[in-house]
């Protein structure tokens, strides 16, 4: 495999590092990136190829990642089009949807879009990947061992559900950290010290997610082996029912959706055509 990731910051440099510590070569990867720092730091770091547009190098690749901005796609995809003759795309932008880049990269189908989510950076990332029925079960294979170097991967079948996934586990990452400010806060509130509430905040959430993974039980039934009745965890748990706190988040996850498929439109626009 030769991958070539059209935009080089934070998510390129995640993937760049995680296939390489799972053992493919620097001379099998490369990078269109036009800031010079950036190039940079990718050829220093990874000794990767990295140039400021397309070159012999970039285009003898088999695979592009488009590892853009989603407003920075069509820009960035606009001199690839007509030149990705059997080269199999895959797109890590959120939002961007595939009948418009498709359409910017002149009629091109081989293309797998993926969601990753922030803990890619420190390879324990789940990401979901659509791949339309022109993509072929090897291609498959090829963005699946793109993904799994930075952490899980899980497939769906329908491009639509990527909104879905995108207010779950890429956004998700942000529901978890506002989870641990809250903690930490009420600590703080009943009267511990700050250093001292975070570290309690963010160890629970860290070795309860441990706990969940390692479980074969569901986390429901681990909440409740938390809960005895008349107990503290239950004082809690009633003041969430109360408030009818789980409508509230599903509200607010289903919004976080509904966002997506309307980025979708935004940026899948032709300025002046829609
Ligand atoms: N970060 C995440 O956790 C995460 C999670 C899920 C999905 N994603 C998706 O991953 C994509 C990349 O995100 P990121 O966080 O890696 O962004 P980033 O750090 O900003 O990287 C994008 C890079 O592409 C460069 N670029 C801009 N226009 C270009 C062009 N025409 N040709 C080549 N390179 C160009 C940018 O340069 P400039 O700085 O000059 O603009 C920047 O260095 C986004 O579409 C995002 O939706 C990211």
């Amino acid at each position: 495999m030769k991958l070539a990731f059209i935009g080089g910051g934070n998510m390129a440099s995640a993937l760049i590092g995680g296939l390489i510590a799972k053992g493919a070569r620097a001379s099998e990867l490369s990078a269109v990136e036009p800031v010079a720092a950036a190039r940079r730091k990718l050829a220093a770091r990874y000794k990767v190829h990295a140039s400021a547009a397309m070159d012999v190098h970039t285009s003898g690749a088999d695979t592009l990642v488009l590892a853009v901005k989603p407003q920075d796609m069509r820009t960035a995809v606009s001199p690839l089009a007509g030149a990705l003759r059997g080269k199999l795309v895959i797109s890590i932008a959120a939002g961007i949807r595939l009948k418009d880049l498709a359409r910017w990269l002149g009629g091109h189908a081989k293309i797998i879009r993926c969601m990753p989510n922030t803990p890619a950076l420190i390879g324990a990332g789940i990401a979901a990947l659509y791949a339309p029925p022109g993509v072929s079960a090897a291609e498959k294979r090829r963005a699946e061992r793109i993904l799994a170097a930075v952490g899980k991967f899980v497939w769906v079948k329908d491009e639509a559900l990527l909104d879905p996934v995108t207010a779950v586990s890429a956004s998700g990452p942000a529901y978890v950290f506002w989870f641990i400010e809250q903690l930490a806060a009420s600590a703080v509130a009943l009267g511990l010290p700050a250093d001292v509430s975070r570290q309690l905040a963010l160890e629970t959430v860290l070795g309860a997610a441990k706990l969940a993974a390692g479980s074969k039980e569901p986390p429901a039934v681990l909440r409740e082996r938390v809960t005895s009745r008349g107990g503290t965890t239950a004082a809690a748990l009633a003041v969430f029912e109360e408030a009818r706190l789980a409508e509230h988040f599903r509200r607010a996850v289903a919004a976080a959706s509904r966002r997506g498929a309307e980025m979708g439109e935004e940026f899948g626009r032709d300025a002046g055509k829609d």
